[in-house]
């Protein structure tokens, strides 16, 4: 290849990495005008509902709902666990923008549409981000059927969600992880639910790209590197949020024993059947997290 060629190239690529900015700028611009137009306004706590814990949604009062297939550039929510609806309203006197189902890494490699709802609730002005999901308890010390705060996180799929250029209106691009999920915050909402009777653990969750389940060395590995829970989503969506700024608290719902703790085989129903179990400590824990 010729100098100049080389050339060449290198300006293309700058030119995508340039256009692909522009591109994502105008899709977070066209999704949240929608919105607006369609009365979501000035929401203050955004909220992402995992996997068979969507139930919360239903506590949102004066609500405006919108299916994600009529929302323009939302592709979220095709597992049949989650509702696929965006549900805007108000609780405990707070605006609130609740996804009533997420978009998996896993559904198509793209981290790019994993978080694009995180990015729309970002523009549209959200201060607080309350992230759920179901996880498989790797700490032999946490109960399945119990929930766990998240204290910190650990990434494995190895694509971060803010690579590409940045959007230097939401933040930096070197953005700080130390302090991803709010202390103070989190604190607060484990004395608050111990006062209801509800005991919250508190750990690290790693995220796997999945969708299959994890193998018993890889739980034992993950156990050897700090992680008391695994799972398949949230790491995307708590990144871009900390990039934003926002105070994130971070909920899982501990389904499952991981692979190989029980030596029983793990199915997505038992998965969601156990969401149920939890259904009413969960919806009262998500509700304390948007009161505080
Ligand atoms: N592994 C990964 N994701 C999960 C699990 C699990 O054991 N349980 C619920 N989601």
């Amino acid at each position: 290849m010729t100098a100049v060629r080389r050339k060449e190239r290198f300006m293309d690529i700058l030119q995508r990495t340039l256009d692909e900015l522009e591109d994502l700028r105008a899709r977070i611009k066209e999704t949240s005008g929608f919105l607006r137009d369609a009365g979501v306004t000035d929401p203050e706590i955004g909220i992402v509902l995992g996997t068979g814990l969507n139930d919360y949604a239903d506590k949102i009062e004066d609500t405006v709902i919108i299916p994600y297939n009529e929302i323009p550039n939302m592709y979220a929510g095709a597992t049949d666990s989650h509702r696929g609806q965006l549900v805007y309203g108000t609780r405990h006197g707070k605006k609130v923008l609740v996804m009533a189902g997420r978009f998996h890494f896993y559904e198509n490699n793209s981290m790019d549409t994993a978080v694009f709802p995180t990015r729309v609730m970002i523009e549209l002005g959200i201060k607080r981000l309350i992230i759920t999901n179901a996880s498989g308890s790797i700490n032999p010390e946490h109960e399945a059927g119990h929930l766990m705060l998240i204290s910190d996180h650990i990434s494995l799929p190895g694509f971060n969600p803010l690579i590409g250029r940045n959007l230097d209106e939401y933040g930096t691009r070197f953005p700080d992880m130390t302090y991803v999920y709010d202390r103070e915050l989190r604190s607060k909402l484990k004395k608050k639910a111990a006062d209801a009777g509800i005991e919250l653990y508190e750990g690290v969750y790693i995220m796997t790209s999945g969708p299959s389940f994890e193998t018993p060395a890889e739980i034992r590995a993950f156990a050897v590197l700090g992680a008391d829970a695994v799972g398949m989503s949230s790491v995307p969506e708590a990144i871009v949020g900390r990039h934003a700024g926002l105070e994130i608290i971070g909920i899982s719902a501990l389904a499952n024993k991981a692979a190989g703790i029980t030596g029983n085989a793990l199915t997505n129903d038992e998965v969601t059947e156990m969401g149920k179990l939890m259904r009413d400590d969960f919806i009262k824990v998500v509700d304390m997290a948007v009161e505080l």
